[in-house]
């Protein structure tokens, strides 16, 4: 099962086989673990590394979304932010690798193999700042992550696009690995048991939003939706609160109009390396899986009306009284 096993040790192993197990939308199996919430067996290896490895530091950034709800771009905007200083835009190191190269996740297992650390990865020496990715869920994040200085930002997105996005990208993973997908239907009725990778969804969602709530100058919790609409807005905000604002000689220079044109999907979505790159570990995602529509509002393409129904129904259920609306 590709990268599926590569990594299995044999404690993940001899765990997941007391587990209760779920088909992913991909076909392959989900494990629920830490506080109900569900895995790929991989990821389960990934997040008792990083639980047991990574330690924050203080100038760390570190980047959080539930799958498929913008990682990609969040961690280009970051990246771009952060090292605007280093490289002229027309050199970027953005336009000759993914994102998800330039910066790691703290939970993928491939990280630790060797050298049980993702931050042996870090190549830019020249910077005091570290920014990692991870979807691990509130209640299971690294302690040091939560008990330094550093800074996380989150990123949610509307459910329905969510969904339609998880979908897509599963049933590409399965043409490519052989399985077979789920069908839209079967997907659903998952999706409303919580059933996806790090799911259930809401609890994955509400855990960072409370968080965020309780202490705002330690996360910032962004919309995809919020981003896709105002940008420019976004990149200010986000430079702000990760201690590096724009001059006004760089906003007169035009520095915010450029991370934005650089980090947008048309840009990304057409530079070679997204186009026919791979990621590392055998059997990873194809690097153009990560870019397929990114538009607001697609599941008008895709949901009927009953589906559309479950759905909403379920957002109203788990969502109402928490102040977040989509
Ligand atoms: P769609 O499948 O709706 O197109 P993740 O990065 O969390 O895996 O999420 C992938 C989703 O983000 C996909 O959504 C993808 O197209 C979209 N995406 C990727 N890069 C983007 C970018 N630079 N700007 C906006 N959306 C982007």
């Amino acid at each position: 099962n590709g990268v599926q096993d590569y990594y299995l040790t044999d404690e993940v192993r001899q765990l997941i086989s007391t587990l209760p197990r779920e088909k992913d939308f991909d076909g392959t199996y989900l494990y629920q673990y830490q506080e109900g919430f569900w895995y790929r067996p991989t990821y389960i290896v990934g997040i008792l590394s990083a639980q047991r490895h990574f330690q924050a530091r203080d100038d760390d950034i570190i980047l959080i979304t539930y799958p498929k709800s913008g990682t990609t771009w969040l961690k280009a905007l970051t990246y771009a932010i952060v090292h605007r200083s280093h490289y002229a835009f027309e050199h970027s190191p953005l336009l000759t690798a993914n994102p998800h190269e330039l910066v790691p996740f703290i939970d993928h297992p491939a990280y630790y193999s060797e050298n049980h650390c993702p931050r042996n990865l870090e190549h830019l020496p020249n910077s005091t700042h570290s920014i990692f990715g991870t979807h691990i869920p509130y209640p299971s994040i690294p302690r040091s992550i939560m008990n330094s200085n550093c800074r996380i930002v989150y990123m949610c997105r509307n459910p329905l696009d969510q969904f339609i996005s998880y979908w897509h990208f599963m049933v590409k993973i399965a043409q490519d690995r052989e399985t077979e997908p789920l069908s839209l239907e079967e997907a659903l009725e998952r999706v409303s048991h919580g059933i996806q990778g790090f799911g259930p969804s809401w609890e994955h969602v509400l855990g960072y939003w409370r968080a965020s709530l309780e202490n705002p100058n330690k996360i910032l919790f962004l919309k995809y939706e919020d981003v896709m609409e105002d940008t420019l807005f976004y990149v200010k905000k986000m430079a702000e609160f990760l201690g590096c604002p724009f001059s006004s000689v760089e906003e007169n220079q035009g520095v915010i109009e450029e991370i934005s044109k650089l980090c947008s999907f048309e840009n990304m979505k057409d530079l070679e390396v997204n186009k026919t790159g791979r990621l590392v570990p055998p059997g990873a995602p194809k690097n153009s899986f990560f870019f397929r529509e990114g538009k607001v509002g697609d599941w008008t393409n895709y949901l009927t009306s009953p589906m559309l129904e479950c759905l909403k129904n379920l957002m109203e259920e788990k969502f109402s009284g928490s102040g977040l609306t989509f």
